[in-house]
C-alpha cells in the first residue's frame, strides 16, 4: 500500500546522535519493506546535512524532511533557514504549521501559507499540519475550524505548480499525550477535509495525501495505517525508538 511514514524527531538529538539513530533505523529496516512505503526522517536543522550525506553516499531509499522553513527566501532574517537552502540539501519534505510551532512560536496561518508557496515553488513537498485543541473539539463546529485552518494554509495555490501535497491531521490534544481519537474520528475529519479540498483547482486523488499524527504507536498503527483514506503517519515520540518505529512501519499490510 502507498503510505508515507514520517519520523518527527522534534528538538531531540545532536547531529552525532541523529546519525546513530538514522544508521540504526537503516540497518534494522528489512530490505523487503514495500517500495511503495516512503520512510521519511525529520531531524533538527543541524543534522540534515549529515544525514543527507549518508543517504546520498549509500543511495538509500529513505527521505529527509525539515521540521520547518522560513517564510522568507533570503535577506536580513537572522536565524532563519530558507527553502533554497533546503533545496540544496535535497530535502524532499517539510513539515509546516506543526501545532507546537503555532503554540510556542506564534506561527500564523498567513506565515504557513507563505511557507507552503515557497516550498511548492522549490518542489519540496509541504506536510501541512492542522488540528484542533481539546476546547475546540468540544465545541460543535470544530470541523469548521479545521476547514478554515486548511483553507488559509493553501490560499492561492495553483494546479500547475503542485506535484504533491500532504495534509497531516494532528489533533493537538493527542500529541505527546495518552489520548488518541477513535479511528472513526480520524476518518470523519479526513473525509471532510478531502471533500472541502476536492473543489480546489490543485486537488487530485494522486497528488493530495492525508496522514495522521498524534500518539501513533505500535499499538494503534495497524488500525490507523491500514485504513484506506489514511495515507500515512507523522510519528513523534515513538519514532525515537527504532524498534517501535519499525513495528509501526511493519504494521502496514
Ligand atoms: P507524538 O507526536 O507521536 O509524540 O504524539 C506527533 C507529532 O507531534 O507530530
Amino acid at each position: 500500500m502507498n503510505k508515507t511514514i514520517i519520523a518527527n524527531w522534534k528538538l531531540n538529538l545532536d547531529h552525532l546522535e541523529a546519525i546513530q539513530l538514522f544508521q540504526k533505523l537503516n540497518y534494522s529496516l528489512d530490505n523487503d519493506i514495500d517500495k511503495k512505503i516512503k520512510i521519511v526522517v525529520a531531524p533538527s536543522f543541524t543534522s540534515l546535512r549529515s544525514i543527507q550525506t549518508i543517504i546520498e553516499a549509500d543511495k538509500l531509499k529513505l527521505y529527509l524532511a525539515s521540521q520547518d522553513v522560513s517564510e522568507f527566501v533570503e535577506g536580513a532574517y537572522t536565524g532563519e533557514v530558507s527553502v533554497t537552502q533546503l533545496e540544496k540539501l535535497k530535502i524532499s519534505f517539510c513539515i509546516v504549521g506543526h501545532s507546537e510551532r503555532r503554540q510556542h512560536f506564534n506561527e500564523t496561518d498567513e506565515s504557513i501559507n507563505l511557507k507552503v508557496h515557497n516550498l511548492i515553488n522549490k518542489k519540496i513537498v509541504p506536510v501541512i499540519c492542522f488540528g484542533e485543541s481539546i476546547e475546540q473539539r468540544k465545541s460543535e463546529n470544530y470541523l469548521d475550524f479545521l476547514i478554515e485552518q486548511v483553507e488559509k494554509s493553501i490560499k492561492g495555490l495553483r494546479k500547475d505548480k503542485v506535484d504533491e501535497i500532504i495534509f497531516a491531521y494532528e489533533p493537538v490534544w493527542a500529541i505527546g499525550t495518552g489520548e488518541t481519537p477513535s479511528l472513526q474520528d480520524i476518518v470523519d475529519v479526513i473525509s471532510n477535509i478531502k471533500e472541502f479540498l476536492s473543489s480546489k483547482p490543485f486537488f487530485d486523488e494522486e497528488n493530495t495525501k492525508f496522514i495522521y499524527g498524534g500518539r501513533v504507536t505500535p499499538d494503534n498503527s495497524k488500525e490507523i495505517l491500514n485504513t484506506k483514506i489514511v495515507n500515512g503517519a507523522l510519528v513523534g515520540g515513538a519514532s525515537l525508538d527504532v524498534d517501535k518505529f519499525i513495528k509501526i512501519i511493519e504494521s502496514i499490510e
